[in-house]
């Protein structure tokens, strides 16, 4: 049977970029994109608030969905600005999604959570799968309690969820939303429109990071791996990368040398500095095979040609 997949945040980050791979390996007709409002992009369409139960039970039923894709979320830097939002999204959105699932024979489904589920108390160096987590944000916190309520699912009811905690994303083709690791992204546009870029983070401020297409990569082989293969049910540790502002700023600088970066931390540091340096993702790498192909000099050069390429064409057109 084809599985009809349903990509709910599919305009965020991640969900662009997804959706695009997903049309790819299940056909145009196969992949159902939801969010708030319609980017107008075409391709199937539905608009959904997660938090509005009958509206996506409709959906699920109407298209007859198989797989779920969650990635609405508030992220750590707005979700402390708004923390009852933060938790109401991050929380209730799972449980309709997980409930409706459950209801409706949905085969699988993919959550991700995030290194913000590790906090002042964890080991920062290499970060272990299994450790002490006290997250201190909003949203580590509703991250680390979805990962709980995503374990007790699949062992209490037998639902498949897979899971990811993903470091910062870094990509070129989608802008990110109110994380702290976003300032990965904007460094890049600014350097090849501006030369020059205000850092919210200290100069010093290491955090585990990732190329988008690895990240992409991770997902679908989690996704794709046998179900006896998953021997984490919570969620699962993978690795890119570890840099600071100071390490980024200076690859950079190899390709525009003129590129010029200060530092004002602001609140989002000490998020940073409550999240892990580097991680230990020796479990994914056992379990399903887990192995990202980029560093940070070749993600740095590949950024920086593909917003080249984006700027050149936004100044003929
Ligand atoms: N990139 C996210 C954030 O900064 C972490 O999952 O909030």
């Amino acid at each position: 049977m084809k599985e009809n997949i349903l990509v709910i945040g599919s305009s965020g980050q991640i969900g662009t970029e997804l959706l695009t791979e997903l049309r790819k390996l299940a056909g145009d007709d196969h992949v159902i994109a939801a969010d708030i409002k319609d980017p107008g992009t075409g391709g199937l369409f539905e608009t959904l608030d997660v938090l509005d139960g009958h509206r996506l039970l409709s959906i699920v039923k109407k298209h007859r969905i198989t797989q779920v894709y969650l990635l609405a979320a508030l992220l750590s830097a707005t979700a402390e600005k708004n923390m009852k939002l933060g938790w109401k999204l991050n929380m209730e959105g799972l449980f309709n999604v997980l409930d409706i699932a459950r209801e409706n024979g949905i085969s699988k489904i993919f959550w991700p959570s995030s290194i913000a589920v590790f906090g002042p108390g964890t080991p920062r160096k290499n970060t272990p799968q299994h450790t002490i987590m006290d997250p201190s944000t909003v949203y580590g916190i509703s991250k680390l309690a979805g990962e709980r309520w995503c374990e007790y699912y699949f062992l209490r009811f037998g639902l498949d969820i897979r899971s990811i905690r993903y470091p910062g994303l870094i990509g070129y083709k989608s802008a990110p939303g109110g994380g702290t690791t976003d300032y990965a992204v904007h460094i890049f546009h600014e350097a090849v429109i501006r030369k020059r870029y205000e850092c919210f983070l200290h100069e010093n401020t290491m955090l585990p990071m990732m190329y988008m297409p690895d990240a992409i990569k991770a997902t679908i082989d989690l996704m794709n791996a046998p179900a006896e293969k998953i021997n984490i049910r919570s969620s699962y540790n993978v690795a890119g990368m570890s840099f600071s502002p100071l390490e980024i700023a200076a690859a950079i600088q190899k390709h525009i040398p003129e590129f010029e970066c200060t530092y004002k931390p602001d609140y989002r540091q000490k998020i940073a500095e409550s999240w892990p340096e580097s991680i230990d993702d020796t479990a994914a790498r056992n379990d399903w095979n887990w192995r990202p192909s980029y560093d940070l000099h070749s993600m740095t050069g590949d950024m920086i040609e593909n917003i080249s390429l984006l700027n050149e064409k936004k100044v003929t057109l």
